[in-house]
């Protein structure tokens, strides 16, 4: 496995590697949920492609107040990730390498965005979008694999990649959980002992809402479990349609039941599918 970090020496080394090219971006502090993106990349690019990981923490995404600076960084462990689960190419630039200091064009989607984590974090999907878009002109592959616990991430950049003609095939991999249902994230290293006891109550609380006969109940359920969590705070809960992410009033199509909850320092989300219903 190689490791670049300037843009210049990763377009080389994808130059001289296999096809297809797959990408797996990421911020690092990797876990079992990137380890099954990183293998699943590895398996659509078979023996001889070129699986590329990024390992990036994306000022450009984190509003002001957020926490940008105190993501955990644990490169040497990610590094082990990478290699363990089928990377050939790490790419972890600097901030510098990425971002000019006047740069000052951005890639902006403006329909889906509007809605769930765009409404609460105001230009963190112009940050994602503009980076993704970065990252494939880079590395210029063939596919990218993205996680679906981040279903918004997911949606905004099939859009993307539709409406400015990105040659490049999106793959989205089921959200990998813990035992008890908690959705495997980065973020969960900030969960005090406590709030990881109440943490798998948000998966458990989407799960028994989408089971509820019409969209009415199931989104009264889920708000009512999540605010009877201890310690929680819900940022919000959803009922919306899978694709465009406007509010689903009915189950004719397929819907996404979505929530964004505070526990302590941790913002947690995660969502259920629910299949259209007759
Ligand atoms: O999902 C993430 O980790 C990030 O939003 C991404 C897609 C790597 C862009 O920085």
């Amino acid at each position: 496995m190689r490791v670049a970090r300037t843009i210049a020496a990763t377009r080389g080394l994808v130059r001289r590697g296999g096809q297809p090219v797959v990408l797996v971006p990421t911020m690092g502090a990797l876990h079992e949920g990137h380890a099954a993106l990183i293998r699943r990349a590895r398996r659509l690019a078979g023996p001889q492609g070129t699986v590329v990981v990024s390992v990036f923490v994306n000022p450009t995404q984190f509003g002001p107040k957020e926490d940008f600076s105190r993501y955990p960084r644990p490169i040497r462990a990610d590094l082990k990730v990478c290699r363990e689960n089928g990377a050939d190419l790490v790419f972890r630039p600097e901030p510098t390498e990425m971002y000019a200091v006047d740069a000052s064009a951005r890639v902006d989607e403006t329909s889906l965005s509007a809605h769930l984590c765009g409404a609460s974090r105001p230009g963190h999907f112009g940050g994602v979008g503009t980076v993704v878009a970065k990252l494939f002109l880079i590395v210029q592959p063939q596919i990218a694999v993205f996680g679906e616990k981040d279903w918004q991430q997911l949606a905004i950049i099939r859009r993307l990649v539709r409406d400015l003609n990105f040659p490049v095939r999106i793959v989205g991999h089921p959200t990998v959980r813990e035992a008890d249902g908690l959705a495997r994230s980065s973020r969960n290293a900030y969960l005090t002992p406590e709030e990881r006891a109440v943490a798998p109550g948000i998966y458990a609380a989407l799960t028994r809402a989408a089971a509820e006969p019409t969209a009415g109940r199931i989104l009264r359920s889920a708000g009512r479990a999540l605010a009877a969590l201890p310690g929680a705070r819900v940022d919000y809960v959803r009922l919306v349609d899978a694709e465009t992410l406007e509010p689903a009033t009915r189950l004719r199509r397929r819907t996404t039941l979505a929530a964004a909850v505070f526990l302590g320092r941790a913002r947690l989300i995660d969502n259920v599918q629910i299949p259209p219903r007759a």
